[in-house]
């Protein structure tokens, strides 16, 4: 069993762009004092900030949830929300059911969780429509992905 070195876990609101972001920053601060290797650190970030900005889009209220042990990195986003109807279209490049509000705000490329499956090294996503989603990563803290 690896040894775990910290967990820490984050409440997301749905629809709160004023804070939309900032566990992801938090994660990201946290690594950053622990010297990790910068490309794992890029890789849990972008990871942590789609997950996060899916809650704040579409669903109502999530929890961020960070554990670093001494052989990776998980990273499981769970929120209260629509859920996912086709996960296969959802993990498609490119689809989106954002709005044009938050496209002018710069989101919704459908790029978050093709980016959070390419950058995992194990990678799932679980939704029960009407109930909510689970995204979760794992980051290994040696090697590529
Ligand atoms: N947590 C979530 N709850 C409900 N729907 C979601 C969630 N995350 C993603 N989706 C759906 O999956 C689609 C694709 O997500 P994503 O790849 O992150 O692209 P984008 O956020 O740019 O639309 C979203 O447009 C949305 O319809
Ligand atoms: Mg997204």
């Amino acid at each position: 069993m690896p040894d775990e070195l910290l967990s820490r876990s984050f409440t997301i609101h749905g629809r709160d762009f004023e804070r939309a972001g900032e566990a992801s920053t938090e994660i990201k601060s946290l690594l950053k004092e622990l010297e990790i290797d910068p490309a794992v650190i890029r890789r849990t970030v972008v990871i942590a900030f789609e997950a996060e900005m899916n809650v704040v889009m579409y669903a109502d209220e999530g929890t961020v949830t960070f554990v670093l042990t001494d052989e990776d990195i998980g990273v499981e986003i769970a929120d209260r929300g629509p859920g996912i109807p086709d996960l296969d279209l959802a993990l498609q490049e490119g689809w989106s059911t954002a709005t044009d509000e938050m496209r002018e705000m710069g989101f919704g490329f459908g790029m978050g969780l093709p980016n959070i499956r390419r950058n995992s090294d194990e990678f799932s996503v679980k939704s029960r429509v009407g109930e909510g989603t689970v995204v979760s990563s794992r980051i290994s803290l040696d090697g590529a992905p």
